[in-house]
Parts: C-alpha cells; structure tokens; sequence
C-alpha cells in the first residue's frame, strides 16, 4: 500500500514546489492527502479541475464547519470564528464584496499609482542614504504594500509595528493561543480606531467612507466593520510583502531573466504575471464540500476537504509548456495565483501595481543591486501555505 503523502509540506527552494509535491503533479483527478490531525483531504492540481471546482459553490470557505480541512493545530481556535470575505459564503460574501469592490477597482488601482510611486521612491531614497547592504523586507518589501494599506484603508502608519507584528503571528503562531492573541489585539485595535474616528471630522479613507454609509446607516455593526478591515489590513500588506520580497531573490538568482528585464523595462507587466505564476505564494487554498461532488473518476463526498495546491495548477505543463522554467514571453493566462472563483483575490489590481511600481524602481535605481549572501543562506519562512522569506539582505 502506497502511503499517503502529508499537507503541507515545506519548500526547500523559495520558489519551488515542495519536493513531496511531485506525488500530486500531473494528477488529473484529486488525490488523497493526509492532514496534520490524521484526518484526510482531496489535494487538485489539474488546471482544469482547480478552476471547476473553485468555481462550484457546493465547495465552501465557512471554517466554522467541523468538517473544514485544518491545516495546522495553530488555527484550531480561530478557523471556528468566521473570517470576513474569505472565510464567507454567498450570499453573505458577495453582500460584504459589493461594499468594497468599487474600492478595489483597476481605475481605482490606476489612480493610486502616483501616490505608489511615490512612496517607493522615497524608500528607495531612504535605504540608499544608508548605505550601500540593507535587508530588503524590512526597508523596502514590507514597508510599501503596508504604507500603501494604510493610506487606502485610513489606518495610522504609526501604527505599523504593533499590526504587522499581530498579522505575523496570526498567520504564523507559533501558538494556537499566539494567533487568538493576535486576531483579539488586532480586533480590539480596530475597534478604538473606529471609534476615534466617529468622534473626529470625517476623512476621505475606505474606512471613513464605510463608517458614514454603512456603519452609522445601521448596514453594519462595529463588529461587522472590524472584520472586514482585519481581512483588508492583514492580507493588504502581508501577501505583497511576501511577493515582493521573494520576487527580487528569483531575480536575483535568475540573471539572465533580470538582464532582460534591465534591458527592455517594458516587460515589466508580463514579468509580474509570470513571477505570479512561479512563484504562487499562496499554496493551498482550502475548501470543504456541502454536498457530493462527482469529478473525472472520484466522487468528492459531503464533508470531504479540499486543498488546491496553487503551485502545481499554476505549474499544469497542459497550460504552461515548460513550467518550471522563468519565461517573460509565455502566456501566464489563466494562472491562479490570485485564486479563483467568488473569491478571486480583491486586492489584486492594487497589488499587481505595488508589485510593477516596487520592482521597476528597484531595477532603474540599483543596477548593482545583489545578493549579500549565498542564496541557500537567505531565510524564507517556514513551510505553510503562504510563502515568503524572513530578511533578504543585499548589497547594491
Ligand atoms: C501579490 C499579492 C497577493 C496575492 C498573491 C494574493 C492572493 C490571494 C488569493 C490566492 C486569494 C484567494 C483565497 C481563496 O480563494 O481561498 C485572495 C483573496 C483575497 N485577497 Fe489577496 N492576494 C494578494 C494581495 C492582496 C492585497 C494587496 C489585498 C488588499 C486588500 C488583498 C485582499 C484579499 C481579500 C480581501 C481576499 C478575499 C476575497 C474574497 O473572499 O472575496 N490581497 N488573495
């Protein structure tokens, strides 16, 4: 009998798939994973299987669901309160999508772009006065999709240590009661911020605007705007950070790919998408089944959880011909770093301009911009399903 392989698993290179992943690749049904508390979960990595599935609604996100597939002890106390947006299902989630969405448009993206730019070019400035070493997550990768949160959301930037330290240990722990502490010391954050806010002139931020058209119109309650802005903060700036970070170590440990894009700055956009793709820090986006599901040769039955492994869909050689390769010029269409489905990610025009605007900077300005030591040597976060590295400490 062939054992079953665990979920997750660790990567032993920052932009590849776990090497005990290679057990589910190239399946084109799902196939059996088993989860840290012994119980068991359907793994997908077919293309076309993934998108069927994210796409049908009897495969919900509720993690207050028993049967809701687990990933790690560390979030057994949380996953049993509901999480804003990603953790709801229709109708509630498209009612709390509906209120953010003109907030998150490609328009919206695009006239934020100055002030992106902006923000990064005097990062850039800063960290160059310093010196010609820094620690690129701390001076740069982190700083721009946080200051850039904040300022959409109406969030003090002042404020940055205190909720980037809770949103790193609410996703990392160690603890279970590590990531209740956190999401309790940001939610309680969150509450005196709106609460100070009602009491002042109003503002012209996303939270203002929710506060005077949906809080104090009665729509939503203190706790319901305390949870969506919890999602909004903590995925604004974690999941860019962590792509911006790990986006510059590819580069750098690709050089003829970033001597490409030195040379033709234009490629800029296709090199987000592809770098999306590669990289796919978001691996392993879980759902549970509320009904049987019959797919291909399998029938997913009620209660049955299922995990897509985000790096192996988008590395699918049926879609991407050579997948494993960095490739500026292939087509990345339909990738799924950005999820799939009701729950496609909402921040992703914001993000994709974070990323072009960070990283085209990053390039024209330091053009000697290396690595400050070996890259085996570089710390990336331990394995889970949102990747990352801890510090990327270059030269330039
Ligand atoms: C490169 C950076 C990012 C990546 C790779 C990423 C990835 C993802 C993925 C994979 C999902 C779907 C999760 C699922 O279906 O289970 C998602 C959802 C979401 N993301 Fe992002 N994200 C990024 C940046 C952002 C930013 C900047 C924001 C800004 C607020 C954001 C806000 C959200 C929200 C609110 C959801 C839930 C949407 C819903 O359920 O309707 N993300 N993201």
């Amino acid at each position: 009998m062939t054992e079953v392989p665990p979920f997750p698993q660790n990567r032993t290179c920052p932009y590849e798939p776990p090497t005990g992943y290679r057990h589910f690749r190239n399946k084109r049904s799902a196939t059996e994973a088993r989860l840290y508390d012994g119980r068991s979960a359907w793994v997908v990595s077919d293309h076309s299987l993934a998108r069927t599935l994210l796409a049908d609604g009897r495969l919900s996100v509720d993690r207050a669901n028993d049967a809701f597939p687990i990933h790690d002890a560390r979030f057994l106390d949380l996953p049993r309160r509901s999480v804003a947006l990603v953790g709801v299902d229709d109708p509630e989630h498209n009612a709390q999508r509906r209120m953010l969405i003109k907030s998150f448009s490609l328009k919206r993206a695009t006239a934020l772009r100055p002030m992106i730019q902006n923000m990064v070019d005097r990062l850039l400035d800063d960290m160059i006065a310093l010196g010609d070493r820094a620690d690129l997550v701390t001076t740069f990768a982190l700083p721009v999709p946080s200051r850039v949160i904040c300022s959409l959301l109406g969030v003090p930037y002042r404020d940055h240590e205190f909720f980037e330290e809770q949103s790193r240990r609410l996703l990392r722990g160690p603890l279970s009661a590590d990531v209740e502490n956190a999401r309790l010391g940001l939610e309680g954050y969150l509450e005196e911020l709106i609460s100070k806010k009602r009491t002042q002139a109003e503002g012209d931020s996303l939270l203002d605007e929710l506060i005077s058209e949906r809080l104090d119109t009665g729509e939503l309650s203190v706790g319901d705007l305390v949870d969506l802005v919890f999602i909004l903060l903590v995925a604004g700036h974690e999941t860019t950070a962590n792509m911006i970070s790990l986006a510059v170590f590819t580069l750098l440990t690709h050089p003829l790919q970033l001597a490409e894009l030195r040379e033709n700055p234009d490629l800029l956009p296709a090199a987000v998408e592809e770098l999306l793709r590669f990289l796919s820090i978001a691996d392993g986006m879980l759902r549970v089944a509320t009904q049987d599901v019959e797919i291909a040769d399998t029938v997913i039955r009620k209660d049955d959880g299922v995990v897509f492994l985000t790096s192996l869909v988008n590395r699918d050689e049926t879609l991407y011909p050579n997948p494993d390769v960095l490739d500026w010029h292939r087509s990345t269409r339909h990738h799924i770093a950005f999820g799939y489905g009701i729950h496609q990610c909402l921040g992703q025009n914001l993000a994709r301009a974070e990323m072009e605007i960070a990283l085209g900077a990053l390039i024209r300005r330091l053009p000697g911009l290396r690595l400050a030591i070996p890259p085996a040597e570089v710390p990336f976060k331990p394995g889970d399903t949102l990747q990352g590295l801890l510090e990327l400490p270059v030269a330039w």
